[in-house]
Formats: C-alpha cells, structure tokens, sequence
C-alpha cells in the first residue's frame, strides 16, 4: 500500500497553528507580521501565486500585500522599492516573484533584500548559511519555502525527522530555488545525498537507489514507475501542465504518480502536494522573521 502525503491538510494544520501563534503574539505585543511581495510585470502563473500568498498571509493574520509593478520598471527603481521596505518597521517579510523582466538582474536584488526579511531564504548570507549546516537549522535562519515544505512532508512520511538520519536520499534538479538548498537540508539532517541534474548519467539507475526522492526537474512524468524503490518515499515538486487527449489540460508532477502507487512506501500527489506547503512555509517564515526581530529588540 502507498501512502499518499496530503499535502493540503499538513499545510491547513500549519497555517492554524501559526495563526494561533500570530493571535497571540499580536494580544502580547501589538505587532501583526507584515509580508510584502513585489510582482513586476504580468506573468500569469506568478500572478496567481502571489494572490494566493496575500490571501493565505491575511487568513492567518499576517498584514500581507502584494505591490504590481510595471513589467517596464527599471531595475534601480525595483532596488529603491526594496530599499524602503528593508527600512520600514512594519514589515518583516519581502518577497521579489520570480521570474523577474529579462532588464533585471534577479542576483542583484534578491542580494538587495536585507537578509534579516529575506522570506524566501534566497540572500547569499541565508543560502550560505544553510550550505553550511551540519545539524538542524538554527530558529532565526530563514531557509527557502519549498524545500522547508519538503522536509515537513518527509517528517509526517517517516514519522519524525530523526528517521532521516544515514538515509540514501536523490535530489533531482539543482536550482537556487529547491534542488541546492533541499540538498543542504537533508545534508544537515544527516541524510546521504545525491544530487542528479540534466546531464546526470544513468539517472534511473540513481533513482533506483534512493530511500528519498525528491523531484524537482520540471519534466513531466520524467521519473517512472520501474526507476523507484520499493518502500521509497517520494517527494513530487514538480508542476507541469499537459494537454490531455480531450484537448483539455491537466497537472502532473515530475513523476509518473500512477505507475508509483502501489510500489513505494509514500507519494505527494500533483496538485495537493508540495504546492500548499510551499505557501505555509513562507507564512512561517514571516512569523519567524517578525520574531527575529523582537528578540533584536528586547521584545521576543
Ligand atoms: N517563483 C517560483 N517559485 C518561487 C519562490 O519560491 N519564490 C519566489 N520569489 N519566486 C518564485
């Protein structure tokens, strides 16, 4: 039998309890976490995405706001936006949508971003101190939401972080976004890990010795049934839309879901699976950072 991680209900479970927490910070302090996401332009998934981090941030009580900008927006004006948010006082969190404008360097203003709201764990300073964990994260590092939402689904597969520990796990996909930093997590959760990318030889071969999958490549259905272990678990990021025979479309992951059930120990379905973790997790990490800087202040 294979367990199917939903997704859906552990991030539901987060968000209570965050807004629990946020209630209570809020009755204790005065402080509601504010959450800022800058779109520049109109890709229309990115649209999406962020609509949906605004509504899931103000359900949990996080004063979060989207601000569009014009796809024509200057890079230096994008960096000034950043600048004034970096000093304002009532937000904790900013967040730059990606892809950003082929004018603009995403380097530059993700590097912009003051590391202490840096939400999506993206600054140099965050990604290098997560590449340099040999133990779990610290509370006060910010580590990057999709990869944060992975590891919260293995915990509730494997019944606890610990049962990571010497684990063979594969990465696949290398992105700044997911494949590196999910690599560093599981590192630092004493995971033995893999990372497999485009030009990886034998990649079922690698596949087939993972007790952990996580894919990230962005190929629909790249990973097959017969390419898994028997009891592996299976983390799906993948989001990738096909046309189906009807002339119609539908989500699939990076891995060939039906041909895994019935062989592997656990799978999160594509939707329902990584795609609501990723939201909780940000909303998490805006907590996280208004906390951080409380304690800063002498008023955590
Ligand atoms: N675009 C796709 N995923 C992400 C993400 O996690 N953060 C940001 N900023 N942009 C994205």
């Amino acid at each position: 039998m294979t367990r199917i991680l939903d997704g859906k209900a552990l991030a539901a479970r987060l968000r209570a309890r965050l807004a629990d927490e946020i209630a209570a910070l809020r009755a204790r302090t005065g402080i509601v976490p504010g959450l800022r996401v800058l779109l520049v332009g109109e890709h229309p998934a990115s649209l999406v995405y962020v609509r949906t981090k605004e509504r899931a941030a103000r359900e949990v009580g996080i004063d979060g706001r989207v601000e569009r900008l014009p796809v024509e927006l200057p890079e230096a004006s994008l960096l000034e936006r950043v600048s004034a948010l970096n000093a304002d006082p009532t937000v904790h969190g900013i967040l730059v949508q990606l892809p950003l404008p082929p004018h603009i360097d995403p380097a530059r203003v993700l590097t912009a971003i003051d590391p202490a709201k840096d939400v999506d764990g993206f600054h140099p300073l965050n990604a290098g101190r997560l590449a340099q964990l040999s133990s779990p994260p610290p509370a006060d590092l910010l580590v990057p939401c999709t990869p944060r939402g992975c590891l919260l689904l293995l915990e509730e597969a494997l019944g606890g972080l610990e049962a990571l520990r010497g684990k063979r796990a594969l990465v696949l996909g290398r992105s700044t976004v997911v494949g590196r930093p999910m690599a560093a997590l599981l590192l630092a959760h004493d995971c033995t890990v893999t990372i497999a990318h485009s030009r990886t030889r034998e990649l079922a071969h690698e596949c087939r010795r993972a007790e952990i999958l996580v894919a990230a490549a962005g190929r629909p259905e790249l990973v097959r049934g017969d390419w898994l272990a028997p009891d592996a678990v299976v983390i799906d990021v993948g989001i990738n839309r096909v046309p189906t025979a009807e002339g119609g479309s539908r989500l699939v992951g990076d891995v060939a879901f039906d041909e895994a059930l019935g062989r592997v120990a656990a799978i999160t379905p594509v939707p329902g699976g990584v795609g609501p973790m990723t939201v909780a997790c940000l909303l998490e990490n805006t907590l996280r950072a208004c906390r951080a800087r409380l304690a800063v202040e002498g008023r955590g």
